[in-house]
């Protein structure tokens, strides 16, 4: 059994965790090295975006790891992260969540988490910092997304616990990586990423990928964590990266 012990170093202030712990990493930073920072001055989402990142608004939080399951699995990586936010989110603040394709979490359909994992060459081989951005407060994001966005406090109605909730994110992530790694780890993940996600299966999307737009109903995920989409003109497309959004029409 493969098991995860988080070390967490703490910053006042970081342009980004996720740049901070690939350099350590690059550098010989073992597996299990975590980052939280206060603020981020220059906070990287998914697709070269930006994330907002005010000083005490979110949990900005990184970990690495370096997973010792087949290449064509480590996507799961993400599917594995997105399980660990959705139950801290449970446990430490009572807050439900569904996941969007293939990491976002949303609360009451706006997004409350992002997770963005990036590959980074290591002294003892690749491994992959997971980078997770939960949004605290309404402050943690800009005024012109708030019909997107949500906060703890907003669905929770309560003042956040960021301490309370990096236990429980840790403990989770903890868990979830070890049955990565069990025999039938990865089928599992993905059948529970598949029960907590109202978007793998019947969900009419539109899928946004650079210049590329398709849309289509969701159809389940590949073992892989791709997402099938089925589209009127070019039958099941799998999708291995790119924006999901709700289709208003049919
Ligand atoms: C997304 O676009 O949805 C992913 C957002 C990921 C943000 C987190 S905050 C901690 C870590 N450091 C970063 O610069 N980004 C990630």
């Amino acid at each position: 059994m493969k098991s995860l012990k988080p070390k967490i170093l703490r910053f006042e202030s970081l342009p980004s965790t996720n740049t901070e712990l690939a350099r350590q990493a690059s550098e010989g930073a073992g597996e299990g090295l975590s980052i939280v920072a206060d603020e981020q001055t220059a906070g990287r989402g998914r697709l070269q975006r930006a994330w907002s990142s005010p000083r005490g608004a979110g949990l900005y939080f990184s970990i690495l790891l370096q997973p010792t399951i087949p290449p064509n699995q480590w996507p799961l990586v993400t599917f594995m992260g997105a399980l660990a936010v959705a139950d801290a989110l449970r446990e430490a603040c009572a807050v439900e969540t569904d996941i969007k394709w293939p990491n976002d979490l949303l609360s009451g359909e706006r997004k409350i988490c992002g997770i963005l994992a990036e590959a980074v060459e290591t002294p003892t081989g690749r491994a992959v910092v997971v980078g997770i951005g939960i949004n605290l407060t309404a402050e943690a994001y800009p005024a012109d997304i708030a019909g997107l966005a949500t906060s703890v406090a907003e669905a929770s109605g309560r003042a956040p616990e960021r301490e309370t909730l990096l236990a429980a994110l840790v403990r989770a992530l903890s868990r979830w990586y070890s049955l990565l790694h069990e025999a039938d780890g990865a089928e599992r993940i993905v059948a529970a990423w598949t029960s907590r996600s109202s978007y793998a299966s019947g969900k009419p999307v539109q899928v946004a990928n650079g210049d590329e737009v398709w849309q289509g109903i969701t159809r389940g995920v590949e073992s892989d964590g791709a997402l099938r989409l089925e589209t009127a003109t070019e039958g099941i497309k799998l999708v291995r990266a790119g924006d999901v959004s709700i289709r208003a029409t049919q």
